[in-house]
């Protein structure tokens, strides 16, 4: 048997065995250079940002795009332009990353969350019904980590009891639910395009809708609320509503075209890099691979595994198993590592319900009518599994291709085959995570 790398031994995969994203193309070369010898940097209808908004639209199927200057921007855009206000209550998923509910608070509304389906690790739509109160005004389904959550049964459910949908896709460019793509389903879809995205700007974020009156109020909300004058075109400085400042501009705007030319083969390398693993890790037992739900193109942004002790025959508390996998993994090079930690209720934001100013608004609002928001635990018991078992294989993004592939599975191999070992290392020192670089950050 090989020594372990934690025990000892030689690691099978280096650094310089991964190539970092995003991919950067003549394409990005040509159009970032195009803004820089046009002049115009910036602008709501600027060239760039005006083509990248009729670009993902027709690339989506939706009627109308504004670009903005984060994903987290898009929602809460999205949240103001459909109406939702202080004391309303916003549904999403209990594993998500933190703006798809720390939106809602920017909105002086409340979240709620649901847990989650064990298999897709999206919003469990059979629970979402036991969420909804008479303040419920909307609810933000999450394609998470690429895949998308079961648009159906949850536009259903919304149309039910009259409810906004605002779709959080901003992990999820290009998946597709049979056959459409996510962010087409609801009112509204918003994408982030920050640099780990599987479309990347740099920084930005994509708001898409069909209804017009939802884009004429992201328009004004998108910039201060200022209105502009229709004869002349020019602002009027004269807000009608609240706005924010969420503009896009030229450069990231240019780098997030360059990048959507590639998409489609992008995702595709994605997705053949995560079928070979699922189908090779599949084969270990204790190992369990991210699942893809039937008539739906998941796009990958991240990998996930999650591990069980029992079905790989040790007998171990399954957090303290998940960490001692990752540890062996990360000493044999692995870039391997958790990305949420815990269920997003279980954040101090929302044990401690101080928001702003730490004044508790705005569950304030409602807990001075009695009204008591619970964001124990034990209400998401999936989440707190998954937390507990996942980690995240880093790496299946281009270029990396099947000899990275082969070599992860090599790893998984090695480690899974003397598990023995792996559990005497479970409390050495050991820091498993990606690295920044990988993603294109320092
Ligand atoms: C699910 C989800 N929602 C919202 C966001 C917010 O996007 P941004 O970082 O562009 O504001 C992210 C980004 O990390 C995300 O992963």
């Amino acid at each position: 048997m090989e020594k372990l790398a934690i025990d000892g031994g030689s690691g099978i995969l280096e650094r310089s065995n991964y190539k970092n994203w995003p991919v950067i193309t003549d394409d990005d070369r040509r159009l970032v250079n195009d803004v820089l010898e046009s002049g115009i940097v910036a602008g709501g209808t600027a060239p760039q940002v005006s083509a990248l908004e009729k670009e993902w639209a027709a690339y989506t199927g939706a009627k109308h795009c504004l670009t903005t200057c984060s994903g987290t921007a898009a929602l809460h855009m999205a949240l103001a332009a459909t109406g939702v206000g202080p004391g309303d209550e916003v549904i999403t998923s209990a594993f998500t990353f933190l703006a798809s509910a720390s939106c809602a608070i920017h909105q002086n509304a409340i979240p709620v969350f649901v847990d989650i389906d064990p298999r897709t690790y999206c919003i469990d739509p059979d629970k979402l019904e036991a969420a909804i109160t008479p303040r419920t005004k909307a609810i933000i389904p999450v394609d998470i980590q690429g895949c998308p959550c079961e648009k159906d049964k949850i536009m259903a459910i919304a149309k039910k009891h009259n409810l906004v949908v605002i779709e959080d896709s901003c992990q999820a460019h290009g998946a597709l639910y049979k056959g459409k793509h996510v962010g087409t389903f609801g009112h509204v879809g918003a994408f982030s395009l920050n640099n780990f995205k599987n479309l990347c700007g740099g920084e930005g974020g994509l708001f898409i809708t069909d209804d017009e009156d939802i884009l004429n109020k992201g328009i004004l909300i998108r910039c201060f609320g200022d209105e502009v004058d229709e004869e002349t075109h020019r602002r009027k400085y004269n807000a009608s509503i609240l706005g924010y400042m969420y503009r896009n501009q030229e450069l990231p705007a240019a780098h997030a075209r360059a990048q959507l030319m590639h998409l489609d083969e992008l995702n595709a390398v994605r997705i053949e890099n995560a079928e070979y693993l699922s189908r090779e890790l599949a084969k270990i037992p204790g190992v369990i691979p991210p699942y893809c739900p039937p008539d739906c193109r998941h796009v990958y942004f991240m990998y996930n595994v999650r591990f069980d002790p029992e079905a790989a025959g040790v007998k171990c508390e399954p957090r303290r198993f998940r960490e001692a996998i990752e540890k062996a993994l990360y000493k044999e090079g692995m870039l391997v590592g958790q990305w949420q930690t815990m269920p997003v209720p279980a954040q101090d934001l929302f044990q401690s319900k101080l928001g702003y100013g730490a004044t508790g608004h705005p569950w304030s609002v409602n807990e001075a009518k009695g009204i008591k928001y619970d964001y124990s635990i034990e209400n998401y018991p999936v989440a707190q599994m998954l937390c507990d078992t996942y980690t995240v294989i880093h790496g299946i993004h281009a270029p990396n291709g099947r000899d990275l592939m082969e070599k992860i599975v090599a790893v998984f191999q090695k480690v899974f085959g003397d598990l023995d070992t792996v559990l005497k290392h479970a409390d050495d020192k050991i820091y498993p995570g990606g690295d920044a670089k990988l993603y294109g950050a320092s």
